[in-house]
């Protein structure tokens, strides 16, 4: 079975109701992100932060995911597939994808501040909330500035890759954003948004789509192979 890499980024939720990052003005949902994404930030105003977060969550658990999560999901039926995404939400596992790697964090789950301690969360998260050692919890998520723990293993499914497709990301974001220079030389790479990035690689079909449309572009291509 072939093995398709996935690397996706905000731009695969945005027909689901989530905004992208770098869509409006530097601002996420009308914060600056330096105050709401950062550990700076969260030492200086923790509230604001929790409750920046509180808001992301409450919104995730509304929304559905939508056809491109439903496609790439749909693709373990004929290859191996391994989704890399720099998304929090948890729209990929609910279509169905079994094998998704989290890059930036999980909305879904907390972290305590003093250890490696990591919790399903899905209510509002306050000051006082603890971890079982008795810590404060925050948000997992990796924020600017913070390491990405999972960027090793991405790096080696990488190279593993027979076909690459990313999707809906900016790719203006490191070390995510270099991912793609580890698939094998000649791998074929689809690169779906409709507002893509210059990737100078002679293997690289863009397809300017959004990402449910570009999708069913994919798919098509795949099944002439
Ligand atoms: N379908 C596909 N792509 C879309 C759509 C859509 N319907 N709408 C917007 N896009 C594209 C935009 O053109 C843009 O290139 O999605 C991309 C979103 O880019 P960013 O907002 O920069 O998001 P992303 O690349 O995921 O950001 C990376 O930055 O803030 C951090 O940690 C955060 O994981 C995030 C990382």
């Amino acid at each position: 079975m072939k093995h398709i890499v996935v690397l996706s980024g905000a731009g695969v939720s945005a027909e689901s109701g989530l905004k992208t990052f770098r869509d409006a003005d530097g601002l996420w949902e009308g914060h600056n992100v330096m105050d709401v994404a950062t550990p700076e930030g969260f030492a200086k105003n923790p509230e604001l932060v929790l409750t920046f977060y509180n808001e992301r969550r409450k919104q995730l658990l509304e929304v559905k995911p939508n056809s491109a999560h439903f496609d790439l999901a749909a693709l373990e039926q004929d290859y191996k597939v391994t989704i890399i995404t720099q998304n929090v939400d948890d729209l990929h596992e609910r279509a169905g994808s079994t094998n998704v790697i989290h890059l930036h964090g999980e909305l879904l789950k907390a972290r305590s501040i003093k250890n490696n301690d990591i919790l399903p969360w899905n209510t509002d998260m306050k000051l006082g909330d603890l971890c079982a050692q008795g810590h404060q919890i925050r948000p997992h998520i990796v924020w600017f500035g913070e390491a990405v723990p999972m960027i090793d293993e991405a790096i080696e499914i990488c190279k593993t890759a027979d076909i690459l497709i990313i999707v809906g990301t900016s790719m203006q974001v490191y070390p995510a954003a270099g991912l793609k220079d580890f698939v094998k030389s000649g791998t074929p790479i689809f690169y779906i948004d409709p507002k893509p990035a210059d990737i100078h690689d002679k293997y690289v079909t863009t397809i300017k789509e959004k990402a449910s449309t570009g999708m069913k572009t994919v798919i098509k291509a795949l099944s002439s192979q």
